[in-house]
């Protein structure tokens, strides 16, 4: 088996590398030199040597890797251990780069050498990205727009694809590796990199100026609950309650904008479910990560090329019910399921979460009573909130705010109903006092005052909580 092809091996160490431009599928396509590369002006942390060189370097890079697709058998790489692919391009590289004259020092050719091995094996521009764990999600609005998102606001980057095109080859490659497809007829998708990262991307003509990629990564090191309160999400108090609701089997819902980090309280608040439970997790793209050892995790099936073979989370739902659970975790609600989930949560599921996107508490519920009215029974409002209101016990809210900072805001019990009106009752808030015009945002976590009814299920379970952490006004860290 040989990495070289073998009578272009030859060739290959008599041409000197030039910059020419070459018509394969278009991806590594060399710029003309007169055409200067555009390149955001926006100073950042670079994942390239610099600005001056970088177009220099880009064009090295672009032109080796080209001649490495003339030099190398590509039917071999996947069949190649990666140590021995690894070495077999680094000499190549070394071989072209003297020919060339470009004596590059050892750190630079491996710099040279892994960027190359990036380009022909993984996901190209996007892996410096990919392996930085400050950055927790990667936007990329056509190729010369990539943006970032670090300790919750977004960046600008340096980073560039070389033009459309290649952007696209490495949306492909992303979307190729889980069985679809991204073109006209299907112009988007929903995807997960090899390491659990969420991604989506949408092309033109629906995209109006270039591809969009959008990628939240995936957390090698969940964030849990005690990170949380590090991170002054919530303070202390609010977790032991938020123990105490999971140990005493009160059904949750969290609900939070977009990224706000409904997925992660879900997570963190899991982590409190006894080990001797039996729980079965359904989402659309399996992103919880729970610790327990008696899991069992569903995921959503998109439907194929053909539009069939679709295996919705409402479908997941009843199944998850007739595998004995004892609590059932959703990702996130979004449409018909929540009538399933609710029912779950009545019939001896107690103990069960789900997110849900809304902006407010109150938000959350309307938005419920839609998605009951998606399962397609005609059920009247009144029993759709009765409904609600005896299913689930407590709603979080969450608030991704203007310094970045993620918050529980509001923790609300439901008690019942008015007439026709789920009534609830405000237990911890956030209280925001002052903005700094770098947007710092200042406020504290407060109690109402309201004792929670379900401070009784806390006494009969023998779940201890501070006596004055219902004393209102009192600020907490
Ligand atoms: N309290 C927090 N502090 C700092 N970072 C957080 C916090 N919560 C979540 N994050 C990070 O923010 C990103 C978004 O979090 P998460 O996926 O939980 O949000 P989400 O509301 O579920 O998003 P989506 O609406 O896309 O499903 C993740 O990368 C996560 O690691
Ligand atoms: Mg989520």
């Amino acid at each position: 088996m040989f990495l070289r092809v073998q009578s272009e091996a030859k060739k290959g160490t008599s041409d000197p590398v030039e910059v020419k431009p070459v018509a394969n599928d278009g991806a590594f396509v060399s710029q003309p030199q007169s055409q200067p590369q555009s390149r955001p002006q926006e100073a950042g942390p670079s994942y390239r040597p610099t600005d001056a060189k970088a177009g220099q370097y880009t064009e090295l890079k672009m032109a080796l890797h080209q001649r490495l697709l003339d030099m190398i058998n590509l039917s071999v790489i996947d069949r190649m251990e990666p140590e021995e692919f690894r070495r077999e391009i680094g000499e190549m590289v070394r071989e072209l780069l003297l020919e060339e004259n470009r004596p590059l020092n050892l750190s630079e050719r491996t710099q040279l050498v892994d960027d190359i091995l990036d380009e022909l094996l993984g996901l190209g521009p996007l892996e410096p990205l990919l392996k930085d764990n400050t950055i927790t999600d990667i936007l990329v609005n056509g190729y010369a727009n990539v943006f970032v998102e670090r300790a919750g606001l977004l960046e600008h980057t340096p980073v560039t694809f070389k033009d459309d095109r290649h952007l696209l080859r490495i949306i492909d490659k992303i979307v190729a590796a889980v069985g679809r497809r991204v073109d006209e007829s299907s112009p988007m998708v929903d995807a997960r990199l090899a390491d659990g990262s969420r991604v989506n991307a949408i092309i033109p003509p629906l995209a109006v100026d270039g591809p969009l990629l959008s990628i939240r990564k995936f957390a090698k090191i969940p964030i849990n609950m005690d990170t949380l309160v590090e991170f002054g999400s919530l303070p202390a108090t609010f977790a032991e309650l938020l123990r105490g609701i999971v140990r005493c089997r009160r059904n949750v819902l969290i609900s939070g904008g977009t990224g706000t980090g409904k997925t992660t309280m879900l997570n963190a608040m899991s982590a409190f479910i006894d080990e001797r439970e039996r729980i079965v997790t359904i989402e659309d793209a399996a992103e919880l990560q729970l610790q327990q050892v008696h899991v069992a995790r569903l995921e959503t099936r998109p439907p194929n090329i053909e539009g069939k073979g679709e295996i919705s989370q409402r479908e997941l739902v009843r199944n998850a019910l007739r595998m004995r659970p004892d609590r059932i975790i959703v990702g996130e609600v979004r449409g018909g399921e929540a009538f399933d989930m609710l029912q779950a949560m009545n019939t001896g599921h107690e103990g069960s979460m789900t997110t849900i996107h809304a902006n407010a508490c109150r938000d959350a519920l309307t938005r419920l009573e839609q998605m009951i009215g998606m399962a397609g029974f005609d059920l009247p409002a009144r029993s759709m909130r009765g409904q609600i209101a005896s299913a689930l016990h407590v709603i979080i809210q969450i608030e991704r705010m203007s310094d970045g900072k993620r918050r529980l805001i509001s923790l609300n019990e439901i008690t019942g109903m008015e007439g026709e009106v789920v009534t609830m009752h405000e237990i911890f808030k956030f209280r925001r006092r002052a903005t700094d015009a770098d947007g710092t945002i200042h406020g504290e976590f407060v109690a109402t005052g309201i004792r929670p009814q379900f401070m009784n299920e806390f006494e009969t379970r023998g779940i201890e909580v501070s006596p004055d952490m219902f004393e209102p006004n009192r600020s907490m860290e």
